[in-house]
């Protein structure tokens, strides 16, 4: 059967400054909490770094190419806070900026869509050390960041992302301490969601009074909550794993408030002491679309003595290298669940792909497990969007093997390989099978 995709569907491929770029300390490029992070023993699988990564600062002009070759009409990247100033606020550092003016001239001048994200993660470790994202003061550096960018960019960027998985940086990094910045600390964590809510609506607001007339929009990692029973309780842990992971960001962004259920328990209730009069307005302004990393679902259940309440229960289904659940259809009941929760917004899969182990066998990767599970996940978008759901583009993730965080390079997620001794590339057999899918827009099962 061919499960056939709208005329104009964006097919693209993602990536991220610190995973992919590398050059660490080229052109005026100054740390960010990743560099600290990374370097620190103990943080990350065998102390890897991302000093050198994919090299692609040096290497843009090929992977475009390579974008090229495989027909891909989108490419996401993000944008290095640390290249643009040399001391992350007001300083500007032309070579840095330089670099993406580059690499956009680059993607146009091959026919692909440039699309940019400000904050995937790297925050510059100057601002951390003035305490992060829990100071207010980094939201209004972050929009004066967004306006040089958009300044350097606008004419040709035709997407924008303010923020990558908001609600992964703060728990993972501020929360549970295995991502950068590495800390644990609730009331931290707070604020870190609530400015980085905050810098995202300023920034909105700022592009949509600009002379510019790209789209701006925010990308969120977004699960299902399934449960194994009907049990109340259970649906009830189900709620709050949700309203954790996914309505803290989703409703402040598109309602302007926070989900009460965070706000009645222990572990949201500090929030209203961080709210200032006027923030919840500036932090729900009209986006043009909203961006989704899919990579499986979770099934809860309640655990009265989880602060919590909830426990995350492991399924005996199939997994990838990460250990995460292949399940396809949850993609198509989420993106049902926010079209019925939050309207008609134009959705974009920003990042949806797999690890998993890759043997490079004369010169060529058969992964046959990656290519199943896109296929399996693009008909899952397939059928919402039968189902009448809005969905605009698509994103693998990644368009190359990188630097997977704290895992670093042990987990490959690219359908491009990337020999790490000699930074060659090499097109994976899922690629192959990618650039088919772009050039029939249909896939077949
Ligand atoms: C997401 C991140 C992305 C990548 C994938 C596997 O959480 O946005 O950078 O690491 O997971």
């Amino acid at each position: 059967m061919k499960y056939i995709f709208p005329e104009d569907f964006l097919w693209g491929a993602a990536t991220a400054s610190y995973q992919v770029e590398g050059a660490y300390d080229t052109d005026g490029r100054i740390p960010s909490v990743w560099d600290t992070f990374s370097k620190t023993p103990g943080n990350v699988y065998k102390g890897h770094t991302g000093d050198i990564a994919c090299d692609h600062y040096n290497r843009y002009k090929e992977d475009v190419a390579l974008l090229k070759k495989l027909g891909i009409k989108a490419y996401r990247f993000s944008i290095a806070w640390t290249r643009i100033f040399t001391d992350g606020k007001y300083t500007l550092n032309e070579k840095g900026i330089n670099f993406y003016k580059n690499l956009v001239k680059e993607l146009k001048e091959n026919g692909i869509k440039p699309v940019a994200t400000l904050f995937h993660w790297d925050l510059p470790q100057i601002l951390q050390d003035e305490g992060g994202w829990a100071n207010r003061k980094t939201a209004e550096y972050f929009v004066h960041y967004a306006s040089v960018m958009f300044n350097a960019l606008g004419e040709d960027v035709c997407q924008w992302i303010t923020f990558n998985e908001p609600a992964v940086y703060a728990y993972v990094g501020n929360l549970y301490g295995t991502h950068a910045p590495g800390i644990k600390n609730l009331e931290i964590t707070q604020k870190t969601i609530h400015n980085m809510m905050l810098a995202h609506g300023e920034t909105v607001k700022l592009y949509k009074n600009s002379q510019f007339r790209g789209q701006i929009g925010i990308t969120l990692n977004l699960s299902p909550n399934y449960t194994d029973s009907s049990n109340e309780e259970d649906i009830k842990a189900a709620k709050i794993s949700e309203g954790i992971w996914n309505k803290m960001f989703l409703d402040p962004v598109l309602k302007g408030k926070y989900p009460e259920i965070i706000l009645n328990m222990d572990f949201g209730k500090n929030m209203k002491n961080i709210i200032k009069s006027g923030d919840m307005e500036t932090i729900n302004q009209k986006i043009d679309f909203l961006g989704i990393n899919y990579y499986s679902r979770n099934v809860i259940k309640w655990n009265e003595n989880n602060p919590l309440k909830y426990d995350t229960v492991p399924q005996n289904n199939e997994k990838t290298a990460m250990g995460w659940e292949v399940y396809p259809d949850g993609l198509r009941v989420l993106l049902k669940s926010i079209k019925k929760d939050y309207g008609d917004i134009p959705l974009y899969i920003t990042e949806n792909g797999a690890a998993y182990e890759d043997t490079p066998e004369n010169g060529e990767i058969h992964d046959k497990k990656r290519t199943e599970f896109l296929k399996n996940h693009f008909i899952a978008a397939k059928k919402a969007i039968d189902e009448g759901v809005n969905l605009k583009g698509y994103y693998v993730w990644s368009f190359m093997d990188n630097y997977e965080w704290a895992e670093g390079y042990a987990k490959r997620f690219g359908i491009v390989y990337v020999d790490y001794e000699t930074l060659q590339r090499t097109v994976k057999d899922s690629a192959k099978w990618y650039a088919e899918v772009i050039k029939n827009n249909f896939t077949e099962e």
